[in-house]
């Protein structure tokens, strides 16, 4: 146990992040649960050190729009087990009426947390390597016009994830940086929905079939860790997980004209 890797999950009080947590216990991780809600993400941990054990799990307050808490986590997390193997930025809202805040947590979140990956896992720092995984969304592809700044922090998960993801940064510090992008997954978030924009919209219309479990997206992460495919993208729909290669079209029209 004391030998087995170790990862930090942002968000991981509730939804997405605490299923996610969950596949990494079970396949054998040492796991430090993050979220805004400290108090949950404690309580989260206390049930699943029922489970795996009272040295599987730890929890702590995390405001993933400073960088500072990123830090203290990392800090707090090789005190307390020696090592970080995988970063998960998971942490995400949907507050279209607050367009900086959405920025800060679901893309400025994320890039803090990919520069403190590099200070304390990259290997030109003294760190072993890893593995960051990002969370985009379908909506990193596609537009949304109930939601488009979301849409914006998640199109940049996905360019963030595949700049990351070059070979100049892994030959340096050898982290595999990847991401998921789901489709609709059944959790509080779509709660959420701008309402302003699109005053028809109504969640509860939307087919049980289509949601998504939080433990199937979350076996996709899992499916990232065996694969290791520096820069991809998996996405996630009903009953299927693919990697897509964003801008395929953009790169071909390039190659097309030798540029
Ligand atoms: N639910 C979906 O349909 C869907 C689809 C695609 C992508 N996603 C993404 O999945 C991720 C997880 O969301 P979810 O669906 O589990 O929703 P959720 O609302 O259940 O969970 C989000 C978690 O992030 C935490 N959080 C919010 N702000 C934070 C901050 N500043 N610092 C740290 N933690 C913070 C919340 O407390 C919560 O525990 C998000 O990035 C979301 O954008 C969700």
């Amino acid at each position: 146990m004391t030998d087995s890797p170790v990862a930090i999950v942002t968000g991981g009080a509730q939804g997405l992040g605490a299923a996610i947590c969950i596949e990494l216990l079970k396949k054998g991780y040492r796991v430090c649960a993050v979220d805004i809600q400290g108090e949950k993400a404690e309580e989260f941990a206390k049930q699943q050190q029922l489970v795996y054990g009272k040295e599987s799990i730890t929890a702590s307050h995390c405001d993933v729009s400073k960088e500072s808490d990123y830090i203290r986590v990392f800090e707090e997390t090789i005190k307390t087990f020696k090592r970080v193997d995988v970063l998960i930025n998971n942490a995400g809202i949907l507050l279209e009426s607050n367009p900086r805040k959405t920025i800060d947590v679901n893309l400025m979140g994320p890039i803090y947390g990919c520069y403190t990956a590099f200070k304390y896992m990259g290997k030109s720092n003294g760190g072993n390597g890893g593995v960051v995984i990002n969370t985009s969304s379908l909506a990193g592809f596609l537009p949304a016009a109930e939601n488009p700044v979301y849409a914006v922090s998640k199109h940049g998960i996905i360019g963030l994830t595949r700049s990351f993801g070059l070979p100049l940064h892994f030959d340096k510090d050898g982290i595999i940086f990847a991401c998921v992008a789901p489709h609709m997954i059944d959790t509080d978030i779509l709660k959420s929905v701008n309402k302003t924009l699109v005053p028809d919209y109504d969640i509860s219309k939307v087919h049980s079939h289509i949601l998504m479990r939080p433990e199937f997206v979350a076996k996709g992460y899992m499916k990232i860790l065996e694969d290791k495919i520096n820069g991809s993208v998996l996405t996630v729909i009903p009953g299927e997980y693919r990697y897509i290669e964003a801008q395929k079209e953009v790169t071909e029209l390039l190659k097309r004209n030798n540029i």
